[in-house]
């Protein structure tokens, strides 16, 4: 049986929205099915309280509505099961706030995203991205000599053992570099199992630093590899971006000077990308951490999870749609596509769960783009032309409006990589490369939430009821 809830609260209440209630026929379940959701305002209930009433028998339910520092209250649903035997149902978690969290807000109407309280705009344009690693892991800004410090730790941890290079020789040269990185990240927990005890603070350090310098490593590998160029060693003397730069383009033939320009536009797209909250690879990394895994194969799993087409794997899919689209007059054509029901083609870059208004990040990369392609000494893109007329045409169209579907960051991060020289099939392990400081904040504060349990959904079964089994010969 399946019936509607609704949501009764003054206009000007902060909207809770839970997902529809299914109820199960389990044992101990009452009559009736709960409906009415009203802000509780009397029998000492306290104002913030909700009330979750069985519209047939009377019951009620009081849950708990707690606010954090800044957006939506939370509806506490922890007592729902216990008091009534129902669960709730929220596909995709749309609803639904899986844990606490002081690192990363996104407030999605107004286009605002803060790390640890500080919005990304003051951040791209002042820090630098080792500064925000330093910030998302550790909630305040370093002091200069802690900056330095950690800046060293870093630089210090990036070589390989020679043996994980060795992984990469067991890949086809065509094997695309997302699934090697997730291969050979997922290996660093048979190099570092005895020596990682997530229950230890100083080991939970180590794996973050040993973590966040290797992945630039990892990642120059899996595009040597593609390239069949000798893997090129970290320097220790760069920065972060432009020793990832050199990893990638340095070969023994000749020197290879890092263009400062474009490690400042990397620093840039890495700053955008650190953290995004709870979004689907993070809470990947949290899920499979819950467990207790080792943590290299947590970040494994959000990297198998950030490949997807719908997350990180977008800024290589834009790319290939724009250059698919080809010109501006078969704009309208494609958008045509993306609107039609019976055609699985979307616009990709375009939409986003959080944003219904802009994301900032894709608003800076635009800004940035002219002056990085100034800089660089590069005509413009036709490319980058071809997306900001798909823009225009798509924000003027109806669908696009009404569904509030915007360019988001990855829509214009690719384009920015193009013209670093970085090749398409690279871009999402760009993505992860930064993305990783956002796994590992989460993932250590995961590990020390005192309410932290493994994480475990329900699920409303639709499936066959008991039955007895049937011969083989009998069916
Ligand atoms: N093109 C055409 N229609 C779209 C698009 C799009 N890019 N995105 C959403 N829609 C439509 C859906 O068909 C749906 O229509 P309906 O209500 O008529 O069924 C409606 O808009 C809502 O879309 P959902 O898929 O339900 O929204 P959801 O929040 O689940 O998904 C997502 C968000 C995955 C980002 C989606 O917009 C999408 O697939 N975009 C393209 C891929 C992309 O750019 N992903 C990168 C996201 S940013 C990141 O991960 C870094």
């Amino acid at each position: 049986m399946r019936l509607s809830c609704c949501l009764n609260t003054k206009p000007d209440a902060k909207l809770i929205r839970l997902g529809r209630i299914y109820k199960y026929g389990l044992s101990g379940v009452r009559a009736g099915m709960p409906r009415v959701y009203s802000r509780s305002r009397s029998n000492n209930m306290s104002a913030k309280n909700f009330t979750l009433q069985n519209p047939e028998t009377g019951d009620k339910v009081e849950l708990e509505a707690r606010s954090g520092t800044v957006g939506p209250d939370v509806l506490d649903i922890r007592s729902i099961y216990g008091t009534t035997g129902t669960f709730t149902y929220d596909p995709g978690f749309a609803a639904t706030a899986s844990c606490e969290s002081k690192i990363t807000y996104i407030d999605g109407a107004q286009g605002l995203l803060m790390y640890r309280g500080y919005p990304v705009q003051q951040l791209a344009e002042k820090s630098s991205f080792i500064e925000v690693c330093y910030l998302l892991l550790h909630g305040e800004l370093p002091s200069q000599e802690e900056l330095v410090k950690f800046d060293q730790t870093v630089r210090t941890h990036t070589m390989l053992n020679e043996t994980m290079l060795r992984l990469f020789n067991g890949f086809h040269h065509d094997a695309h570099p997302m699934a090697m990185v997730a291969g050979v990240v997922g290996s660093m927990s048979a190099f570092y199992h005895d020596t990682t005890d997530i229950h230890n603070p100083r080991h939970r350090d180590i794996f973050a630093h040993r973590i966040l310098a290797k992945m630039p490593t990892i990642a120059a590998a899996a595009y040597k590899h593609t390239v069949g160029q000798p893997f090129a060693y970290p320097r220790n003397d760069l920065s972060y971006a432009a020793n990832l730069l050199h990893m990638f383009f340095a070969v023994p033939t000749e020197d290879y000077e890092v263009d400062p320009v474009a490690a400042e536009a990397m620093d840039l797209l890495f700053i955008l990308h650190a953290d995004h909250e709870q979004n689907c690879s993070t809470s990947t990394v949290r899920m499979a951490g819950s467990s207790g895994t080792n943590p290299y194969s947590a970040i494994a799993a959000g990297i198998a999870a950030l490949w997807g087409p719908a997350h990180g794997g977008a800024n290589e899919a834009v790319l290939n749609m724009l250059e698919q689209i080809g010109s501006v007059d078969k704009i309208d054509k494609f958008v045509a596509k993306a609107k039609d029901k019976d055609d699985p083609f979307r616009l990709m870059g375009f939409g986003h769960r959080v944003y219904k208004n802009h994301d900032p990040r894709a608003t800076i990369i635009r800004g940035a783009y002219h002056k990085v392609m100034q800089k660089l000494g590069r005509q413009d893109s036709p490319l980058f032309e071809l997306a900001l007329k798909l823009e225009e045409y798509a924000l003027k169209d109806e669908y696009f409006i009404e569904k509030k579907l915007y360019p988001n960051v990855d829509f214009y991060s690719g384009i920015i990589y193009r013209a670093l020289g970085i090749p398409t099939s690279m871009f999402t392990v760009m993505f992860a490369i930064a993305r990783t400081v956002g796994w590992v904040a989460h993932w250590r504060e995961m590990i020390v939430d005192p309410d932290g349990r493994i994480s475990r959904p329900r699920q409303l079964y639709l499936g066959p009821t008991e039955r007895d089994y049937v011969a083989v010969d009998k069916r």
